[in-house]
């Protein structure tokens, strides 16, 4: 197990490490496909080193109200190849002042709970973060979202199915766009940045990928597609993250028709059929090694901290940084994007 930052996971005493008899796992946030793998390694993982295992439903709306329910070996049977979460997901108001984190951490204790394993995103992050910071929880995170917006990790749970289903829908839309020589502005999720888009866009031979990170200008797409027009591209396929700066793919469209008529424009959001779906082997062996890993760092007393894979190792990196910006990463990406569209 590596450390990503020698602002460090925190060791916890000895006599702590004992007590790990009985932990709880959440899934908090957007569902991600593999976030059931990653429930099935967690509870198999703790049985086989003898410890109990209570799942809390609904994420942290779950620690709040008490609901939690034992799981066995056989509880988490037959769920490794469906996505969603059986153990059900929210984004807990409730949970982010301090009586509820305060009703959390009762119903955790009540239930004799020694460590808890979270699966989400930043936001997931952000309250375990806050349940170690203000009572000293033991809590491990696994990277679940399609975003794949953590740092500490070269992947997150989800993001390679999401890209999946968003590549087998644009190649979809490729058919028909190239039958009619449209142009199709096609919106993918990422509220705050671009890597679906950017890695989809790599993907489906996109004309130009529109992210916070590719910072195109209406005008500079105009440009851009004249480019194609010239170099004789029948179809074009504009992929749009949710949470471009100049808009969506309504708004993009609206803007170039304003600027020239030489187009027949249409319009995909892909939406929430990027979340759903079977997840891909990588987001199942990705999940399982990651769900194991949290339960013996757990047991060896490690907290703080969310477990990742970065160069095909297991490396452990704090919540606070975990949740800091990964834009840097995606400078590559763009550059790609751009020498292939051509
Ligand atoms: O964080 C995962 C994500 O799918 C984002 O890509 C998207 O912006 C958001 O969740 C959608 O949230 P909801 O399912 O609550 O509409």
């Amino acid at each position: 197990m590596l450390l990503s930052s020698t602002k460090v996971v925190v060791n916890l005493p000895i006599d702590i490490i004992l007590i790990m008899k009985r932990i709880a796992v959440l899934t908090s946030g957007g569902d991600s496909p593999g976030m059931n793998a990653a429930i099935r390694a967690v509870v198999r993982s703790a049985v086989f080193h003898d410890i109990d295992v209570l799942g809390v439903f609904k994420g942290y709306q779950g620690l709040v109200e008490g609901d939690f329910k034992k799981l066995h070996v056989r509880s988490v049977a037959k769920i490794l190849g469906r996505g969603g979460t059986i153990l059900k997901s929210a984004r807990c108001e409730e949970f982010m002042s301090e009586e509820g984190r305060a009703k959390a951490i009762e119903n955790l204790r009540n239930n004799n709970v020694d460590g808890l394993v979270v699966i989400g995103g930043n936001g997931t992050f952000t309250g375990a973060l806050k349940l170690f910071n203000e009572y000293g929880f033991p809590v491990i995170g696994l990277p679940g979202t399609i975003d794949n917006d953590l740092d500490g990790t070269d992947n997150t749970i989800g993001f390679d199915t999401a890209t999946n289903n968003v590549i087998e829908a644009v190649d979809k839309i490729r058919d028909t766009a190239d039958s009619h020589n449209r142009l199709f502005f096609v919106e993918v999720m990422g509220r705050d940045n671009g890597f679906i888009a950017l890695r989809t866009g790599i993907a489906t031979g996109a004309i130009a990928v529109m992210t916070p990170e590719t910072e195109i200008t209406v005008d500079g797409l105009v440009q851009v597609l004249e480019e194609g027009q010239k170099n004789k591209k029948s179809s074009s396929i504009v992929i749009v993250a949710e949470g471009n700066s100049s808009g969506g793919a309504y708004k993009l469209a609206q803007e170039v028709k304003k600027r020239t008529d030489q187009y027949d424009i249409r319009i995909t959001v892909l939406g929430h059929l990027q979340r759903g779906g079977s997840p891909s082997c990588s987001d199942r062996v990705l999940a399982s090694r990651l769900g194991i890993e949290a339960v013996e760092a757990l047991i060896n007393g490690v907290t703080n901290s969310m477990v990742g894979v970065v160069n095909d190792s297991l490396v452990h990196t704090p919540f606070e940084d975990a949740i800091a910006n990964k834009i840097h990463t995606l400078k590559d990406e763009v550059r790609i994007a751009r020498i292939l569209s051509i």
